[in-house]
């Protein structure tokens, strides 16, 4: 299968890609603010398979499509009963005779592998249990936004070593930024997403770290990166994740052991007074979460840009 084609993680593409994306991002943001918009997925549709909560991610998608003049199809899970009404296989198959791409939130990494090798469409990961490439991406056009050259810039993850921990990750490797993550022991990314990547950041010039205390970790970092501890799916580990957590909120206090130009982000939702203050949040000085989430619009066009061009 050639992974090229999709965008299931973000390790799939490479370096030249993930900027010539964030550019053309960038430069729709400009056109929409003058009220110009493309036409260049006129006719074009894309389905919406998601099998878990979303507002960012659902709106942007179809928000994105209008304005590339093409139409989103909102597909329910529920409806379609997945693996029980019909096999991936013939759900792949089929969409693919209808809809230009297919964009899918679910649990597990397997099923939009799956989907991408059964149809013959492209397939945009929206979020799994390993990856959220759209909201590295989204991140990434915010960090060229901010920092005009983002080469050697520091990345601190402060949380759970998640999907968006993986896809963040994978961003930094390709884009030369260094990645630290600050979790509590045992919260670790899996041992083989690491390892994937650290070839990618010995060759692009930046260091993968980790460390089980968040002060360490924020004092060199130019960003940090707070994401929910509990991930969607993960509900019935609530009570017992809080405790290891606790001690890696984004406060004041935390901000204080940053550097002074240090900024910080979200990916949203965020459980305000759990993983980042109320004050962290409302401090618009240096809080780019709502950037990212409009960059989420912009960036996920430039996505459907290159994916739906033939
Ligand atoms: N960040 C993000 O993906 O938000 P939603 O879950 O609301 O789509
Ligand atoms: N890690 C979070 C991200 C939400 C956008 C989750 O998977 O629920």
């Amino acid at each position: 299968m050639d992974n090229f084609r999709h965008l299931l993680r973000l390790r799939d593409w490479d370096t030249e890609r993930i900027l010539n994306t964030i550019g053309i991002a960038i430069r729709l943001k400009n056109e929409v603010k003058n009220g110009i918009y493309s036409e260049r997925l006129k006719g074009k549709t894309i389905g919406l398979f998601f099998e878990k909560p979303s507002l960012r991610t659902i709106t942007s998608f179809q928000v994105g499509m209008h304005q590339l003049g093409g139409m989103p199809v909102t597909l329910e899970p529920k409806s379609i009963g997945l693996n029980q009404r019909e096999s991936v296989k013939d759900i792949a198959r089929c969409l693919s005779r209808w809809v230009n791409g297919l964009v899918v939130r679910c649990f597990k990494q397997t099923l939009v592998e799956q989907l991408a090798e059964h149809g013959n469409i492209p397939v945009i990961n929206a979020l799994t249990d390993e990856h959220h490439p759209c909201q590295a991406l989204a991140f990434g056009q915010v960090m060229v936004e901010q920092f005009g050259e983002i080469q050697g810039k520091t990345v601190a993850f402060i949380g759970d070593g998640n999907n968006v921990a993986n896809s963040v990750m994978e961003l930094c490797a390709k884009l030369g930024m260094n990645f630290t993550l600050a979790c509590p022991k045992g919260f670790e990314q899996k041992k083989e997403e690491i390892e994937l990547s650290l070839p990618e950041f010995k060759k692009n010039g930046s260091k993968y770290k980790v460390f089980n205390e968040p002060k360490e970790a924020v004092k060199n970092a130019d960003i940090l990166y707070s994401d929910v501890w509990v991930s969607m799916g993960q509900e019935g580990q609530k009570k017992s994740k809080q405790n290891y957590f606790l001690p890696f909120q984004i406060n004041d206090e935390l901000l204080k052991q940053a550097p002074e130009h240090c900024k910080v982000t979200h990916c949203l939702p965020a459980n305000r007074g759990e993983e980042i203050t109320d004050s962290v949040m409302d401090n618009l000085q240096i809080n780019l979460c709502y950037e990212e989430a409009e960059a989420r619009l912009h960036v996920q066009k430039a996505i459907l840009w290159e994916l739906l061009n033939g």
